[in-house]
C-alpha cells in the first residue's frame, strides 16, 4: 500500500506526545504537505480538524495516565470520523509504566474502524516532575526523537509490503485484555498561589479542559481539571501548585523508584 497522506491526531497537554508523533510521521517518509496535524489538546479543537480520507495512514498518540490513556483523549478521539484507515498507535508515558495503554488504544482504534498496523510506547517527561523531584527529565530527547523517526520508517516499509489491510492480523500488545476497570485517580486539582501570580494569563490557554477561569485572579474548576500540569509548566513564577499532598508523596516515590531510563518499545 502506497501512504498517500500521514493524519496526526494527538491529545498532548505538556508536548511531549505531540513530539514523538511528528517525528513518527516525518519518519514515513511522506511528503511534507503531506503530513496533516490534528492537535485534539485544546478546546475548540473541533473546528480546526482536517477531514481524514480512505489512502491516509492515521497516527494516534496520546499520554498515559494511571496505566491507561488520558480519559479526554479516548472522549475526543471517539468524535472523529475515520475511513477505515491503517492505524499507527502511539502511548507516551513518564518513565514509570505504560501498562494497558497500547491496548486501550488499540480498541479505541478498532471500535472507530481504524485497523491497526503498529504500536510504540515511547517516555516523556512526567508531568509531575519538578526540578526537586526529576522523572524521566528532558525526554523526549535527540534519541528518543530519531528512534521515532526510525519507528515510523518502519511503519512506512510495513505499509508499502501490504498487499492490503483488509486480513491483517490483530495486533499482539503487551497489557490486559480485556481491560480492567480504570484505577480511579485521587480527587486532586491544579491552583494558583495568589501570593506568587503576576496575573499574565499565560496558564489560561494552556489548559486544555477549560478549568482555568478568571475572577480576581486565575482560579481552577476543580472538576474539569484533569492534573495534566500543562499550567504549571507554562508558569514562569511557580505559582500553579498541586492541591494534593498524596500527588506530592506520590511525585516524591516516582522520583526515587523511576530513576532508570527506559527506552522506546515498538510492536510492528
Ligand atoms: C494524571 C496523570 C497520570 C499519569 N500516569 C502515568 C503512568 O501511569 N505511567 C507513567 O509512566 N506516566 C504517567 N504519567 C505521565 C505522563 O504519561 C507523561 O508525562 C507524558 O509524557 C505526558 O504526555 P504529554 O506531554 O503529551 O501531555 C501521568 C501523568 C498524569 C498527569
Amino acid at each position: 500500500m502506497k501512504i498517500n497522506r500521514v493524519s496526526q491526531f494527538f491529545y498532548s497537554p505538556t508536548h511531549n506526545t505531540e513530539k514523538i508523533v511528528t517525528s513518527i510521521a516525518k519518519g514515513t517518509g511522506a511528503d511534507p504537505l503531506h503530513l496533516v496535524e490534528n492537535n485534539l489538546t485544546y478546546p475548540g479543537y473541533e473546528e480546526t480538524l482536517i477531514d481524514v480520507e480512505a489512502g491516509d495512514l492515521v497516527i494516534i498518540g496520546a499520554p498515559v495516565y494511571a496505566g491507561r490513556i488520558a480519559v479526554t483523549a479516548i472522549e475526543r478521539l471517539n468524535g472523529i470520523k475515520f475511513a477505515g484507515n491503517p492505524a499507527v498507535l502511539v502511548a507516551v508515558y513518564g518513565n514509570r509504566n505504560f501498562d494497558d495503554a497500547l491496548i486501550e488504544l488499540r480498541e479505541t482504534a478498532i471500535s472507530l474502524g481504524l485497523r491497526p498496523i503498529a504500536a510504540a510506547a515511547f517516555v516523556g517527561e512526567h508531568s509531575y516532575s519538578t526540578r526537586d523531584f526529576p522523572i524521566g527529565k528532558g525526554r523526549p530527547d535527540a534519541l528518543d526523537k530519531e528512534k521515532a523517526r526510525l519507528f515510523g520508517e518502519q511503519v512506512a516499509k510495513k505499509l508499502q509490503s501490504l498487499k492490503s489491510i483488509d486480513k491483517m492480523p490483530a495486533l499482539a500488545l503487551p497489557g490486559t485484555f480485556p481491560l480492567p476497570e480504570r484505577k480511579e485517580i485521587p480527587p486532586s486539582h491544579v491552583d494558583t498561589a495568589p501570593n506568587k501570580c503576576n496575573k499574565c494569563g499565560e496558564c489560561l490557554p494552556a489548559c486544555p479542559t477549560g478549568a482555568i477561569f478568571y475572577k480576581n485572579g486565575y482560579k481552577t474548576t476543580p472538576e474539569l481539571c484533569t492534573i495534566c500540569c500543562a499550567c504549571i509548566k507554562v508558569c514562569g513564577r511557580h505559582a500553579r501548585i498541586i492541591m494534593s499532598e498524596h500527588v506530592k508523596g506520590f511525585t516524591e516515590m516516582l522520583a526515587k523508584t523511576c530513576v532508570d531510563r527506559k527506552e522506546p518499545a515498538d510492536f510492528i
